[in-house]
């Protein structure tokens, strides 16, 4: 069931973007060589609390796991779900990858984004262009009357372009007064079994995962890190989107801008 939102809830899922937004930027001043994932999560979830919110990570029940995390911290093939541990350490060349949920006053937020650790090559830095471009060409298709197929094809046609693939599995989602909200937002077309149209007071979390070689995934011995199956690299942004009826407006704020 897609859940609609008023403008009253959209004041909420804003502050709860706000905090989320200030994670990633922090996250963006902590990132060096040398430190673990688990700082990176520990001085996020600190922040968070100290701005009135709660990490939506933390207990967060799927497929009987729970997740005991406040982020997630994915590096390099991991494309979604990396584990914050200690001996998770940044060394360069390294892509890392930070996503967090913030809920506020009973609101959640739900952004990602991709930094670059030490010199990558230029086809790295090409995967992340692409990336970028597909999250942004998909939050052009989150306008009433169009499809949630639309945001789809739009993150799969720009990223083909360049030679890149979205990670089967994966998916964007509806947030706000849970973390995970229908609809579902599948980033590979061969994935789509539902289409919903997309209707102003919808808010979506548009989160392309794009891999620099195979689309397939699996899920690492941890339980929880989705990796690509070949271990190359991917990347992946994610903006939280609220639909008026005059079109979108990103909540969640763009970390290299
Ligand atoms: N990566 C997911 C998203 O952006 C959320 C992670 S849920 C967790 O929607 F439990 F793994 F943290
Ligand atoms: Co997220
Ligand atoms: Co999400």
């Amino acid at each position: 069931m897609i859940i609609l939102k008023n403008e009253i809830d959209l004041a909420g899922i804003k502050e709860a973007s706000k905090i989320a937004s200030g994670s990633l930027r922090l996250a963006k001043r902590l990132i060096r060589k040398g430190i673990s994932a688990k700082y990176i999560n520990d001085e996020i979830v600190d922040y968070i609390i100290s701005k009135g919110g709660r990490p939506s990570f933390l207990g967060y029940k799927t497929d009987n796991k729970v997740y005991r995390y406040g982020t997630c911290v994915s590096i390099n093939e991991e494309v979604v779900h990396g584990l914050p541990l200690k001996n998770k350490i940044l060394i360069p060349p390294m892509l890392v990858k930070i996503d967090v949920g913030v809920e506020f006053d009973g609101y959640h937020s739900d952004t990602a984004w991709t930094f670059v650790l030490g010199e990558v090559s230029d086809r790295v830095l090409l995967l992340l262009k692409a990336t970028k471009e597909a999250l942004y060409n998909a939050i052009d298709m989150c306008k009433k009357g169009k499809r949630v197929s639309d945001i789809t094809y739009a993150i799969y046609d720009t990223v083909k372009r360049y030679g890149f693939e979205p990670a089967k599995g994966v998916t964007g989602h509806g947030v706000g007064l849970e973390l995970h909200e229908d609809p579902v937002i599948f980033n590979h077309p061969d994935d789509v079994d539902s289409d919903a149209i997309i209707k102003s007071g919808m808010a979506l979390a548009i989160e392309p995962m794009i891999n620099m070689g195979t689309a397939d995934v699996k899920t690492a011995r941890n339980g929880w890190a989705i990796v690509t199956k070949d271990r190359k690299w991917s990347a992946h942004y994610e903006h939280t989107v609220y639909i008026h009826d005059d079109g979108p407006e990103i909540l969640t704020e763009d970390i290299d801008g």
